[in-house]
Protein backbone atom coordinates (compact mmCIF):
# COMPACT_ATOMS: atom_id res chain seq x y z
CA UNK A 1 0.00 0.00 0.00
CA UNK A 2 0.86 3.72 -0.05
CA UNK A 3 1.20 5.28 2.70
CA UNK A 4 2.33 9.35 4.05
CA UNK A 5 4.29 9.69 7.36
CA UNK A 6 3.96 13.13 8.82
CA UNK A 7 6.85 14.11 10.67
CA UNK A 8 10.20 12.00 10.68
CA UNK A 9 11.80 12.63 14.46
CA UNK A 10 12.37 8.95 16.41
CA UNK A 11 8.52 7.79 16.03
CA UNK A 12 8.09 8.31 12.28
CA UNK A 13 11.54 7.66 10.99
CA UNK A 14 11.68 4.78 12.53
CA UNK A 15 7.41 4.45 11.77
CA UNK A 16 8.39 5.30 8.09
CA UNK A 17 11.30 2.68 7.79
CA UNK A 18 9.30 -0.17 9.25
CA UNK A 19 6.37 0.50 7.21
CA UNK A 20 8.55 0.07 4.15
CA UNK A 21 10.17 -2.93 5.27
CA UNK A 22 6.31 -4.30 6.11
CA UNK A 23 6.59 -4.03 1.90
CA UNK A 24 4.86 -0.54 1.61
CA UNK A 25 5.56 2.46 -0.28
CA UNK A 26 6.18 5.41 1.74
CA UNK A 27 6.60 9.01 1.48
CA UNK A 28 7.94 10.71 4.64
CA UNK A 29 7.07 14.17 5.05
CA UNK A 30 9.74 16.42 7.13
CA UNK A 31 9.54 20.27 7.16
CA UNK A 32 13.29 20.82 8.67
CA UNK A 33 15.62 20.90 5.92
CA UNK A 34 18.83 19.78 7.58
CA UNK A 35 16.96 16.78 9.05
CA UNK A 36 15.62 15.73 6.08
CA UNK A 37 18.38 15.91 4.01
CA UNK A 38 20.26 13.67 6.03
CA UNK A 39 17.23 11.14 6.04
CA UNK A 40 17.23 11.32 2.44
CA UNK A 41 20.95 10.43 2.37
CA UNK A 42 20.49 7.50 4.93
CA UNK A 43 21.54 9.08 7.96
CA UNK A 44 19.30 8.85 10.92
CA UNK A 45 20.08 12.11 12.82
CA UNK A 46 19.96 10.62 16.35
CA UNK A 47 21.29 7.32 17.59
CA UNK A 48 18.52 4.26 17.26
CA UNK A 49 20.37 0.54 16.87
CA UNK A 50 18.87 -0.97 13.72
CA UNK A 51 17.62 1.81 12.52
CA UNK A 52 20.35 3.13 10.17
CA UNK A 53 20.53 0.29 8.47
CA UNK A 54 17.12 -0.24 7.54
CA UNK A 55 16.51 3.08 6.67
CA UNK A 56 19.36 3.10 4.22
CA UNK A 57 18.09 -0.32 2.78
CA UNK A 58 14.51 1.03 2.05
CA UNK A 59 15.91 4.49 0.75
CA UNK A 60 18.24 2.88 -1.80
CA UNK A 61 15.27 0.34 -2.90
CA UNK A 62 13.31 3.28 -3.71
CA UNK A 63 10.19 1.88 -1.22
CA UNK A 64 11.04 4.96 0.68
CA UNK A 65 11.26 8.69 -0.07
CA UNK A 66 11.52 12.03 2.22
CA UNK A 67 10.23 15.05 0.57
CA UNK A 68 8.81 18.23 2.67
CA UNK A 69 5.90 18.91 0.62
CA UNK A 70 2.75 18.56 1.50
CA UNK A 71 0.55 18.54 -2.09
CA UNK A 72 3.26 15.83 -3.00
CA UNK A 73 1.70 14.18 -0.01
CA UNK A 74 -1.69 14.55 -0.54
CA UNK A 75 -1.03 13.50 -4.21
CA UNK A 76 1.12 10.19 -3.49
CA UNK A 77 -1.50 8.03 -0.99
CA UNK A 78 -4.86 8.21 0.63
CA UNK A 79 -3.79 6.90 4.06
CA UNK A 80 -1.47 9.25 6.39
CA UNK A 81 -0.12 8.63 9.48
CA UNK A 82 0.54 12.15 12.04
CA UNK A 83 4.05 10.93 13.86
CA UNK A 84 4.70 15.06 14.84
CA UNK A 85 6.05 15.40 18.30
CA UNK A 86 3.52 16.43 21.19
CA UNK A 87 6.00 18.12 23.81
CA UNK A 88 5.01 19.68 26.99
CA UNK A 89 4.06 23.24 26.66
CA UNK A 90 6.41 26.11 27.79
CA UNK A 91 5.16 26.82 30.99
CA UNK A 92 2.59 24.90 31.17
CA UNK A 93 1.76 21.33 32.02
CA UNK A 94 -0.48 20.51 28.61
CA UNK A 95 0.41 19.11 25.60
CA UNK A 96 0.92 21.33 22.64
CA UNK A 97 -0.46 20.32 20.17
CA UNK A 98 0.39 23.04 17.17
CA UNK A 99 2.32 20.26 15.37
CA UNK A 100 -0.54 17.89 15.19
CA UNK A 101 -3.19 20.53 14.28
CA UNK A 102 -0.84 22.57 11.87
CA UNK A 103 -0.89 18.95 10.13
CA UNK A 104 -4.40 18.81 9.53
CA UNK A 105 -4.48 22.49 8.88
CA UNK A 106 -1.88 22.15 5.76
CA UNK A 107 -3.01 18.42 4.51
CA UNK A 108 -6.58 18.67 4.42
CA UNK A 109 -7.55 21.40 2.04
CA UNK A 110 -5.03 19.30 -0.34
CA UNK A 111 -6.79 16.44 -0.75
CA UNK A 112 -9.14 15.53 -3.53
CA UNK A 113 -9.54 12.05 -2.75
CA UNK A 114 -11.44 10.44 0.06
CA UNK A 115 -8.63 9.88 3.10
CA UNK A 116 -7.76 8.09 6.09
CA UNK A 117 -5.79 9.84 8.67
CA UNK A 118 -4.31 7.39 11.31
CA UNK A 119 -2.70 9.94 14.41
CA UNK A 120 0.48 7.96 16.11
CA UNK A 121 1.61 10.65 18.04
CA UNK A 122 0.96 10.69 21.97
CA UNK A 123 -2.56 13.19 22.60
CA UNK A 124 -4.51 14.49 24.99
CA UNK A 125 -7.98 11.94 24.94
CA UNK A 126 -10.60 14.07 23.10
CA UNK A 127 -7.88 15.02 20.44
CA UNK A 128 -9.17 12.94 17.30
CA UNK A 129 -12.56 14.14 17.84
CA UNK A 130 -11.56 17.67 17.75
CA UNK A 131 -9.30 17.07 14.60
CA UNK A 132 -12.32 15.16 13.24
CA UNK A 133 -14.40 18.03 13.37
CA UNK A 134 -11.62 20.33 11.84
CA UNK A 135 -11.31 18.25 9.15
CA UNK A 136 -15.12 18.20 8.49
CA UNK A 137 -14.55 22.33 7.71
CA UNK A 138 -11.32 22.05 6.09
CA UNK A 139 -12.19 18.66 3.72
CA UNK A 140 -13.46 19.63 -0.04
CA UNK A 141 -16.18 17.43 -1.58
CA UNK A 142 -14.50 14.42 -0.23
CA UNK A 143 -14.86 12.20 3.40
CA UNK A 144 -11.52 12.67 5.90
CA UNK A 145 -11.66 9.67 8.58
CA UNK A 146 -9.39 9.93 11.24
CA UNK A 147 -8.80 7.23 13.42
CA UNK A 148 -6.31 6.94 16.06
CA UNK A 149 -3.32 4.16 16.47
CA UNK A 150 -0.95 5.13 19.03
CA UNK A 151 2.52 3.83 19.29
CA UNK A 152 4.21 2.29 22.30
CA UNK A 153 7.76 2.17 21.09
CA UNK A 154 11.01 2.21 23.30
CA UNK A 155 13.92 4.42 22.24
CA UNK A 156 16.75 1.89 21.83
CA UNK A 157 14.36 -0.30 20.77
CA UNK A 158 12.32 1.51 18.38
CA UNK A 159 12.78 -0.90 15.20
CA UNK A 160 12.23 -4.28 17.57
CA UNK A 161 9.15 -2.42 18.92
CA UNK A 162 7.43 -1.30 15.65
CA UNK A 163 7.84 -4.91 13.69
CA UNK A 164 6.86 -6.91 16.56
CA UNK A 165 4.86 -4.75 18.93
CA UNK A 166 3.28 -6.32 21.58
CA UNK A 167 -0.16 -5.11 20.52
CA UNK A 168 -1.73 -2.86 18.09
CA UNK A 169 -4.38 -0.43 19.15
CA UNK A 170 -7.30 1.23 16.98
CA UNK A 171 -9.59 3.85 17.64
CA UNK A 172 -12.19 4.22 15.17
CA UNK A 173 -15.02 6.24 14.74
CA UNK A 174 -18.02 4.49 13.44
CA UNK A 175 -18.66 4.06 9.81
CA UNK A 176 -15.23 4.77 8.26
CA UNK A 177 -13.00 1.98 6.39
CA UNK A 178 -10.06 2.99 9.17
CA UNK A 179 -10.30 -0.81 10.54
CA UNK A 180 -10.30 -2.30 7.49
CA UNK A 181 -7.31 -0.17 5.93
CA UNK A 182 -5.42 -0.85 9.03
CA UNK A 183 -5.95 -4.69 8.85
CA UNK A 184 -4.35 -4.57 5.33
CA UNK A 185 -1.55 -2.65 6.78
CA UNK A 186 -0.59 -4.27 9.42
CA UNK A 187 -1.78 -8.02 8.44
CA UNK A 188 1.70 -9.47 8.59
CA UNK A 189 1.42 -8.24 12.16
CA UNK A 190 -1.98 -9.31 12.24
CA UNK A 191 -0.76 -12.84 10.80
CA UNK A 192 1.85 -13.31 13.93
CA UNK A 193 -1.06 -13.55 16.28
CA UNK A 194 -0.34 -10.08 17.33
CA UNK A 195 -3.30 -8.70 19.48
CA UNK A 196 -5.27 -6.24 16.94
CA UNK A 197 -7.59 -4.34 19.87
CA UNK A 198 -10.40 -1.98 17.73
CA UNK A 199 -11.45 0.53 19.82
CA UNK A 200 -12.96 4.20 20.25
CA UNK A 201 -11.01 7.11 19.74
CA UNK A 202 -11.08 8.57 23.08
CA UNK A 203 -10.03 5.01 24.79
CA UNK A 204 -6.90 4.49 22.11
CA UNK A 205 -6.09 7.95 23.24
CA UNK A 206 -6.05 7.21 26.44
CA UNK A 207 -4.50 3.54 26.33
CA UNK A 208 -1.57 5.22 25.34
CA UNK A 209 -1.27 7.89 28.33
CA UNK A 210 -2.20 5.34 30.75
CA UNK A 211 0.65 2.78 29.66
CA UNK A 212 2.75 5.18 29.88
CA UNK A 213 1.21 6.92 33.32
CA UNK A 214 1.86 3.10 34.58
CA UNK A 215 5.34 2.64 33.62
CA UNK A 216 5.62 5.80 35.43
CA UNK A 217 3.41 4.98 38.82
CA UNK A 218 5.43 1.83 38.69
CA UNK A 219 9.33 3.61 38.67
CA UNK A 220 8.00 6.00 41.65
CA UNK A 221 6.47 3.09 43.26
CA UNK A 222 10.08 1.47 43.97
CA UNK A 223 11.45 4.74 44.19
CA UNK A 224 9.09 4.96 47.61
CA UNK A 225 10.27 1.98 48.45
CA UNK A 226 13.85 2.74 48.54
CA UNK A 227 12.89 6.28 50.28
CA UNK A 228 11.92 3.60 53.33
CA UNK A 229 14.66 1.16 52.65
CA UNK A 230 17.39 4.09 52.97
CA UNK A 231 15.54 5.05 56.39
CA UNK A 232 15.58 0.99 57.19
CA UNK A 233 18.57 -0.07 56.37
CA UNK A 234 16.99 -2.29 54.13
CA UNK A 235 17.95 -3.67 50.14
CA UNK A 236 15.19 -2.15 47.03
CA UNK A 237 16.78 -4.07 44.61
CA UNK A 238 16.34 -7.80 46.24
CA UNK A 239 12.61 -6.16 47.46
CA UNK A 240 12.14 -5.40 43.69
CA UNK A 241 13.73 -8.92 42.53
CA UNK A 242 11.47 -10.67 45.26
CA UNK A 243 8.25 -8.97 44.67
CA UNK A 244 8.99 -9.21 40.85
CA UNK A 245 8.28 -12.90 41.04
CA UNK A 246 4.66 -12.19 41.62
CA UNK A 247 3.43 -12.29 38.03
CA UNK A 248 0.67 -10.21 38.64
CA UNK A 249 3.38 -7.48 40.17
CA UNK A 250 6.58 -8.58 37.07
CA UNK A 251 9.94 -7.36 37.46
CA UNK A 252 10.64 -5.12 34.77
CA UNK A 253 10.39 -1.39 35.65
CA UNK A 254 10.88 -1.70 39.29
CA UNK A 255 14.59 -0.36 39.04
CA UNK A 256 15.03 2.06 41.59
CA UNK A 257 17.30 4.91 41.60
CA UNK A 258 17.35 8.27 39.83
CA UNK A 259 14.48 7.70 38.53
CA UNK A 260 12.47 8.76 34.74
CA UNK A 261 13.05 11.30 32.01
CA UNK A 262 13.04 11.48 28.82
CA UNK A 263 10.47 12.65 25.82
CA UNK A 264 7.86 10.99 26.79
CA UNK A 265 7.16 9.60 30.59
CA UNK A 266 7.64 13.09 31.92
CA UNK A 267 5.99 15.51 29.45
CA UNK A 268 2.96 12.73 28.61
CA UNK A 269 2.23 12.34 32.90
CA UNK A 270 1.96 15.87 32.84
CA UNK A 271 -0.20 16.22 29.95
CA UNK A 272 -2.38 13.42 31.68
CA UNK A 273 -2.74 15.52 34.91
CA UNK A 274 -3.29 18.51 32.73
CA UNK A 275 -6.44 16.79 31.08
CA UNK A 276 -7.50 15.55 34.04
CA UNK A 277 -7.91 18.59 35.46
CA UNK A 278 -9.76 19.67 32.67
CA UNK A 279 -12.02 16.68 32.96
CA UNK A 280 -12.62 17.21 36.43
CA UNK A 281 -11.15 13.93 37.51
CA UNK A 282 -9.22 15.10 40.68
CA UNK A 283 -8.39 11.83 42.00
CA UNK A 284 -6.23 10.90 38.70
CA UNK A 285 -4.83 14.62 39.11
CA UNK A 286 -3.66 13.85 42.76
CA UNK A 287 -2.29 10.78 41.88
CA UNK A 288 -0.43 11.79 38.87
CA UNK A 289 1.19 14.40 40.45
CA UNK A 290 2.68 12.67 43.47
CA UNK A 291 3.78 10.02 40.73
CA UNK A 292 5.94 13.34 39.31
CA UNK A 293 6.94 14.53 42.78
CA UNK A 294 8.29 11.59 44.18
CA UNK A 295 10.20 11.31 40.52
CA UNK A 296 11.50 14.94 40.66
CA UNK A 297 12.70 14.29 44.22
CA UNK A 298 15.39 11.62 43.11
CA UNK A 299 16.84 14.31 41.80
CA UNK A 300 17.37 16.80 44.39
CA UNK A 301 17.87 13.70 46.80
CA UNK A 302 21.36 12.72 44.20
CA UNK A 303 22.51 16.00 44.85
CA UNK A 304 22.11 16.58 48.50
CA UNK A 305 23.68 12.94 48.40
CA UNK A 306 26.83 14.44 46.17
CA UNK A 307 27.07 17.07 48.84
CA UNK A 308 27.21 15.24 51.81
CA UNK A 309 29.48 12.82 50.60
CA UNK A 310 31.90 16.40 49.94
CA UNK A 311 31.79 16.46 53.73
CA UNK A 312 28.81 19.04 53.14
CA UNK A 313 29.31 21.60 50.71
CA UNK A 314 29.94 21.46 46.63
CA UNK A 315 31.57 24.69 46.50
CA UNK A 316 35.11 24.32 44.73
CA UNK A 317 34.64 20.50 45.11
CA UNK A 318 35.41 18.57 41.29
CA UNK A 319 31.95 15.79 40.63
CA UNK A 320 32.64 13.36 37.97
CA UNK A 321 29.33 12.48 36.06
CA UNK A 322 28.97 9.45 34.36
CA UNK A 323 26.14 9.43 31.89
CA UNK A 324 24.03 12.39 30.72
CA UNK A 325 21.67 10.16 28.27
CA UNK A 326 18.00 9.61 29.77
CA UNK A 327 18.74 5.93 29.80
CA UNK A 328 21.14 3.74 28.13
CA UNK A 329 21.36 2.90 24.69
CA UNK A 330 20.24 6.20 24.04
CA UNK A 331 22.15 10.37 22.67
CA UNK A 332 18.72 11.64 24.22
CA UNK A 333 18.97 13.92 26.74
CA UNK A 334 15.33 15.51 27.03
CA UNK A 335 14.64 15.76 30.16
CA UNK A 336 17.86 13.91 31.29
CA UNK A 337 18.00 12.85 35.04
CA UNK A 338 21.57 12.69 34.89
CA UNK A 339 21.96 16.13 33.16
CA UNK A 340 19.43 17.97 35.83
CA UNK A 341 21.91 16.62 38.75
CA UNK A 342 25.05 17.94 36.86
CA UNK A 343 22.86 21.10 36.43
CA UNK A 344 22.17 21.40 39.77
CA UNK A 345 25.49 20.33 41.52
CA UNK A 346 27.43 22.80 39.23
CA UNK A 347 25.08 25.65 40.62
CA UNK A 348 25.94 24.86 44.05
CA UNK A 349 29.32 25.85 42.84
CA UNK A 350 31.34 22.65 41.99
CA UNK A 351 32.90 22.15 38.72
CA UNK A 352 31.22 19.04 36.85
CA UNK A 353 33.49 16.85 34.06
CA UNK A 354 30.40 14.95 32.39
CA UNK A 355 30.98 12.03 30.35
CA UNK A 356 28.82 9.76 28.30
CA UNK A 357 28.98 7.62 25.05
CA UNK A 358 26.59 9.09 22.73
CA UNK A 359 25.11 11.76 23.76
CA UNK A 360 27.93 14.18 24.23
CA UNK A 361 26.77 16.56 21.00
CA UNK A 362 23.18 16.89 22.40
CA UNK A 363 24.26 17.94 26.32
CA UNK A 364 26.74 20.26 25.09
CA UNK A 365 23.67 21.84 23.39
CA UNK A 366 21.61 21.61 26.38
CA UNK A 367 23.92 22.56 28.92
CA UNK A 368 27.05 24.51 27.24
CA UNK A 369 28.65 25.67 30.52
CA UNK A 370 29.39 21.88 31.92
CA UNK A 371 33.20 20.32 31.36
CA UNK A 372 32.83 17.29 28.92
CA UNK A 373 35.31 14.55 29.10
CA UNK A 374 36.19 12.35 25.95
CA UNK A 375 36.39 9.09 28.55
CA UNK A 376 34.77 8.08 31.56
CA UNK A 377 38.73 8.10 33.25
CA UNK A 378 38.99 11.28 32.06
CA UNK A 379 35.97 12.63 33.98
CA UNK A 380 36.79 10.78 37.15
CA UNK A 381 40.59 12.35 37.07
CA UNK A 382 40.94 14.07 40.27
CA UNK A 383 37.26 13.70 41.35
CA UNK A 384 36.14 14.41 44.78
CA UNK A 385 32.82 12.06 44.18
CA UNK A 386 31.75 10.06 41.23
CA UNK A 387 28.49 9.73 40.25
CA UNK A 388 26.92 7.20 37.97
CA UNK A 389 23.47 8.47 36.78
CA UNK A 390 23.03 6.59 33.32
CA UNK A 391 23.76 2.73 33.31
CA UNK A 392 25.70 2.02 30.27
CA UNK A 393 27.32 -0.82 30.61
CA UNK A 394 30.65 0.54 30.23
CA UNK A 395 29.74 2.54 33.43
CA UNK A 396 28.65 -0.44 34.79
CA UNK A 397 31.44 -2.36 34.41
CA UNK A 398 34.02 0.04 35.03
CA UNK A 399 36.94 -1.09 36.81
CA UNK A 400 36.91 -0.32 40.58
CA UNK A 401 40.53 -0.54 41.18
CA UNK A 402 41.72 1.83 38.34
CA UNK A 403 39.09 4.45 39.09
CA UNK A 404 40.70 4.84 42.11
CA UNK A 405 44.09 5.43 40.89
CA UNK A 406 42.97 8.56 39.04
CA UNK A 407 40.27 10.43 41.74
CA UNK A 408 40.86 12.35 44.78
CA UNK A 409 37.96 10.86 46.94
CA UNK A 410 37.05 7.50 46.48
CA UNK A 411 33.35 8.51 46.63
CA UNK A 412 30.87 6.57 44.27
CA UNK A 413 27.32 7.34 44.19
CA UNK A 414 25.33 4.56 42.25
CA UNK A 415 22.38 6.69 40.95
CA UNK A 416 20.96 4.30 39.49
CA UNK A 417 21.75 0.85 41.57
CA UNK A 418 23.79 -1.13 39.36
CA UNK A 419 27.11 -1.59 40.93
CA UNK A 420 28.72 -4.57 42.58
CA UNK A 421 28.67 -2.51 46.07
CA UNK A 422 30.61 -5.43 47.64
CA UNK A 423 33.20 -5.24 44.45
CA UNK A 424 33.87 -1.00 44.85
CA UNK A 425 33.97 -1.31 48.91
CA UNK A 426 36.46 -3.65 48.73
CA UNK A 427 38.75 -1.65 47.18
CA UNK A 428 38.02 1.05 49.37
CA UNK A 429 35.39 3.74 48.03
CA UNK A 430 32.27 4.85 49.99
CA UNK A 431 29.35 3.50 47.99
CA UNK A 432 26.03 5.27 48.24
CA UNK A 433 23.02 4.85 46.36
C1 LIG B 1 8.56 5.17 26.97
C2 LIG B 1 7.71 3.89 27.06
O1 LIG B 1 8.44 2.86 27.70
C3 LIG B 1 7.30 3.43 25.66
O2 LIG B 1 6.45 2.29 25.73
C4 LIG B 1 6.57 4.58 24.97
O3 LIG B 1 6.18 4.22 23.65
C5 LIG B 1 7.48 5.78 24.91
O4 LIG B 1 7.84 6.17 26.24
C6 LIG B 1 6.74 6.90 24.23
O5 LIG B 1 5.73 7.36 24.76
O6 LIG B 1 7.09 7.25 23.09
P1 LIG B 1 11.14 5.64 26.43
O7 LIG B 1 10.86 7.09 26.65
O8 LIG B 1 11.95 5.21 25.26
O9 LIG B 1 9.75 4.82 26.31
O10 LIG B 1 11.89 5.16 27.74
P2 LIG B 1 11.71 4.02 28.84
O11 LIG B 1 12.47 2.82 28.45
O12 LIG B 1 10.29 3.87 29.18
O13 LIG B 1 12.48 4.70 30.07
C7 LIG B 1 12.00 5.93 30.60
C8 LIG B 1 12.80 6.36 31.78
O14 LIG B 1 12.52 5.54 32.90
C9 LIG B 1 14.32 6.33 31.63
O15 LIG B 1 14.85 7.55 32.14
C10 LIG B 1 14.76 5.16 32.46
O16 LIG B 1 16.05 5.32 32.98
C11 LIG B 1 13.71 5.17 33.57
N1 LIG B 1 13.51 3.85 34.21
C12 LIG B 1 13.05 2.80 33.50
C13 LIG B 1 13.75 3.71 35.58
O17 LIG B 1 14.14 4.69 36.26
N2 LIG B 1 13.54 2.50 36.17
C14 LIG B 1 13.09 1.43 35.46
O18 LIG B 1 12.89 0.36 36.07
C15 LIG B 1 12.83 1.58 34.10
Amino acid sequence: MRIVVLGLGYLGATHAACMAELGHEVLGIEVISEKRAQLAAGEVPFYEPGLPDLLKRHIESGRLRVSGSYTEAAEFADVFFIAVGTPQKKGEYSADLSYVNAAVEELVPLLTRDSLILGKSTVPVGTAQALTERADELAKDIVVEIAWNPEFLREGFAVEDTLHPDRIVLGVFPGGNAEEISRQLYSSMIDEEIPFIVTDPPTAELVKTSANAFLATKISFINAIAEVCDAAGADVRAIADAIGYDARIGRRFLNAGLGFGGGCLPKDIRAFMARAGELGAAEALTFLREVDNVNMRRRTRIVELAREVCSGTLLGKRIAILGAAFKPESDDVRDSPALNVAGQIQLQGASVSVYDPKAMDNSRKLFPTLDYATSAIEACGSADAVLLLTEWPEFVNVDPEMLRKVVRQQNIIDGRMCLDRDAWESVGWTYRT
